[in-house]
C-alpha cells in the first residue's frame, strides 16, 4: 500500500488559511460541547483507542497540560516521554525512535530546544508529528491566540495586530498567521532582536501587510490587540543583555493607551511581572491571558481530532 504523508502540524506556512479555519472552528465546537466541568462530557469519544506521545526535552506548563488533558477528554491515551528517561539520551536516533514510537502511538507531539530534530522526526514518523514549540516557531500557541481574539472582538481578517518586544519563535508563527487568516500586523523589537527574515518575506509573499519597526508606539498606534512575550526564552543564553535591550519594549499603561481605545492585550505566558509588562497592563480589564491560555486545549483538541480521526475529522459535533 502507497504511504499516506501523515498530518504533521510543523508550522502555519505548511497550511492554507482555509484547514485552519476548520481546525479552529472544531476546536470552538468542541468547547461548546464540553465546556464547564460541571456538564456532562459528550458521550461521543472521537480518540477512543488512539494514543499520543508528549515528547517534550523542554519545560513546559501550558502544552503539556493542554495536550494531556485534552487527548484525554477526546476519549485518548498519552504518554509523556522524558527525552531524558528515553535511550534517544543515549544516542539512539531521532529516525529509529520515530519508527519506533510510530508503531505504538498515533501522534508525536514534540517540544525540543533543536529545530531540525523537529523535522527529522516528521520525516522519519508514519504517525503525525505536532510541533510543541522549537526555537523557530510556536504554531499552537497562535491557533490559541486567534481563536481568543475572535472570541472578544469577531472575525481577524482585517483587524491590526501589534507584537512588541523579541522578534521570537511566537512572533514568526503569528507573522505567518497574518497571511493565512488575512490580519494586518506592526511588530517593534530592537534592530538586534528583529523577526525572522524567511517568515517576513514568505507572508509578504502571501499578501500579508506586515509593518516592522523599533519604535513600539508607532507598532501600537491603533491597534485591536497588543501581543507580546518573555524577553529570554528557553534557548537564550544571553539573559542580562536581552534585559537591558528590551527595556524600551515593556508593555506598560502609557502604551496601551496608544492602542484602540478598547484594545486587548495577549501573552503566551509564562510572565515576568515588570520585564516584558506591568502589573497593572496584566492583571486589567483588557488582558485576555488567561483565556488564550485555556484556549491551548479547544484549539489543540481540534488540532488532534484532525491528526487522528480520520477523513470524516470535521463530521465530529455536526450532528448535534
Ligand atoms: N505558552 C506555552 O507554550 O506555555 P508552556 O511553556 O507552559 O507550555
Ligand atoms: N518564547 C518563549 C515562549 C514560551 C512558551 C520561549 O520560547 O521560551
Amino acid at each position: 500500500t502507497a504511504a499516506r504523508t501523515p498530518r504533521h502540524f510543523l508550522d502555519l506556512r505548511d497550511f492554507d488559511g482555509a484547514t485552519l479555519r476548520a481546525i479552529l472552528d472544531l476546536g470552538s465546537r468542541i468547547k461548546r460541547m464540553q465546556h464547564g466541568r460541571a456538564r456532562p462530557l459528550h458521550p461521543r469519544q472521537p480518540l477512543l483507542g488512539r494514543a499520543l506521545g508528549l515528547m517534550l526535552s523542554k519545560p513546559s506548563t501550558r502544552t503539556r497540560v493542554s495536550f494531556e488533558v485534552g487527548m484525554r477528554q477526546l476519549g485518548g491515551d498519552v504518554i509523556l516521554l522524558s527525552p531524558n528517561d528515553m535511550q534517544i539520551g543515549r544516542g539512539e536516533t531521532i529516525a529509529d525512535t520515530a519508527r519506533v514510537l510510530s508503531r505504538f502511538v498515533d501522534a508525536i507531539v514534540l517540544r525540543t530546544g533543536d529545530t531540525a530534530a523537529l523535522h527529522e522526526l516528521a520525516r522519519w514518523a508514519s504517525v503525525p508529528v505536532i510541533n510543541g514549540l522549537t526555537p523557530a516557531s510556536h504554531p499552537v500557541q497562535i491557533l490559541a491566540d486567534i481563536m481568543t481574539f475572535e472570541e472578544h472582538r469577531g472575525p481577524i481578517a482585517g483587524q491590526t495586530l501589534a507584537w512588541v518586544g523579541d522578534g521570537n519563535n511566537v512572533a514568526t508563527s503569528l507573522i505567518e498567521a497574518a497571511a493565512l487568516f488575512g490580519f494586518r500586523l506592526r511588530l517593534a523589537t530592537p534592530a538586534t532582536h528583529a523577526p525572522s527574515d524567511d517568515a517576513l518575506a514568505w507572508a509578504r509573499l502571501a499578501g500579508a501587510d506586515i509593518t516592522v519597526t523599533t519604535d513600539p508606539r508607532a507598532a501600537v498606534a491603533g491597534a485591536a490587540c497588543v501581543i507580546t512575550d518573555t524577553w529570554v526564552s528557553m534557548s537564550d543564553t544571553d539573559a542580562a543583555q536581552r534585559l537591558v535591550a528590551f527595556a524600551p519594549y515593556r508593555v506598560d499603561a502609557a502604551l496601551m493607551a496608544n492602542a484602540a481605545p478598547d484594545a486587548l492585550f495577549m501573552h503566551c505566558l509564562p510572565a515576568h511581572i515588570g520585564e516584558e509588562v506591568t502589573e497593572d497592563v496584566f492583571e486589567g480589564p483588557r488582558s485576555v491571558v488567561f483565556d488564550e491560555a485555556e484556549n491551548r486545549l479547544h484549539a489543540q483538541k481540534g488540532l488532534l481530532v484532525w491528526a487522528m480521526a480520520g477523513e470524516r475529522w470535521q463530521d465530529y459535533g455536526q450532528e448535534d
